[in-house]
């Protein structure tokens, strides 16, 4: 009896050891050699994950089927990602793969996991791009904001007046806790405009909607704010966008669902889908928002 018991924790024991070193590493599974699978295992310490991994190869190599196995080693062992699901084909197996360590685990993991998805109507999240973190700089935000809108509209055939105007007018919402959806009545409103500016701090802002823009002729202003409008209006009266843009405060932050470990999947694919049907650029929203 006490030999079967030794053999028993002897035998264990080399697994449990070959075990844990595969959960420190990330295993990327079996070598091959010669066109031949042999019995080794291609492992990469978690440190060298930091210095980036591409993953290339042609269609129907195993990509996909490649990260789902790193994710899966991931949740089992309770480190943090974001996927970001293109296709929506790795949502229900990461699911079902946290599901499994749940019943594994016997605990529940609901609080691991956060999915994403940009286009449900009924559970949406709230990303502000506009809503900054306490202690951020608020400016750098903006205008890094601004400039991918200005590329994605291609604003600067349009001259620094109209970019200038965006800029300014991204902060003037910021500073008040609005979101994009404000920005037509700012633009337009003056009665609305007077009652945001008055709440800016930064002086060269303030003074240049009240020395400025407000000073131009009716016609003047709806030339400079008119390429903007035009834009934003394509996904700002589209009331499947207006339910993620017109939340003020974000319900989610990226950086505290790292700190905590949890696995964020957020899933793409009806949103692009929408987004290449109605090119709207809203999708230039969601991942600055994702950094914040
Ligand atoms: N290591 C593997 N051994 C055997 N079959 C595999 C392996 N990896 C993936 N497959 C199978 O190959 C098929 C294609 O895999 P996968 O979808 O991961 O490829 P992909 O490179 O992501 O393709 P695409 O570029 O079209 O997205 C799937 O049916 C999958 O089950
Ligand atoms: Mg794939």
């Amino acid at each position: 009896m006490i030999k079967k018991i030794l053999r028993f924790v002897g035998n264990r024991l080399p697994f449990r050891r070959r075990r844990s070193r595969l959960v420190e590493k990330l295993d990327l599974g079996l070598r091959v050699s010669d066109g031949e699978v042999t019995r080794k295992h291609v492992v990469i310490s978690q440190a060298r994950r930091s210095e980036h991994i591409a993953i290339l190869g042609k269609t129907g190599t195993g990509k996909s089927s490649l990260l789902r196995w790193l994710c899966g080693q991931d949740i089992g062992g309770g480190r943090g990602f974001v996927y970001f699901d293109l296709h929506g084909d790795a949502t229900p197996f990461l699911l079902r793969r946290v599901a499994l360590e749940e019943r594994r685990k016997r605990c529940d993991l609901s609080e691991k996991l956060i999915v994403i998805d940009p286009a449900d109507t009924e559970f949406s999240v709230g990303l502000n791009i506009l809503d900054h973190a306490e202690g951020s700089s608020a400016f750098v935000q903006i205008a890094e904001f601004a400039e991918l809108l200005k590329h994605r509209w291609h604003l600067e055939s349009l001259g620094p007046r109209t970019e200038e105007l965006l800029r300014n007018a991204l902060y003037v919402l910021a500073a008040n806790d609005l979101t994009l959806l404000e920005l037509a009545p700012l633009l337009i409103d003056p009665s609305f405009r007077a009652s945001c500016v008055q709440h800016v701090r930064n002086e060269e802002i303030k003074q240049y909607f009240e020395t400025r823009y407000d000073k131009l002729s009716e016609g003047m202003r709806t030339m400079v704010r008119e390429p903007i409008l035009n834009k934003t209006s394509t996904f700002t009266a589209d009331p499947h966008f207006r339910h993620i843009l017109g939340q003020q405060k974000a319900t989610f932050s990226l950086h505290e669902a790292m700190r905590r470990g949890c696995w964020v999947v957020l899933n793409l694919q009806r949103f692009c889908c929408w987004c290449i049907e109605t090119d709207c650029g809203a999708s230039l929203t969601y991942v600055p928002a994702l950094k914040n």
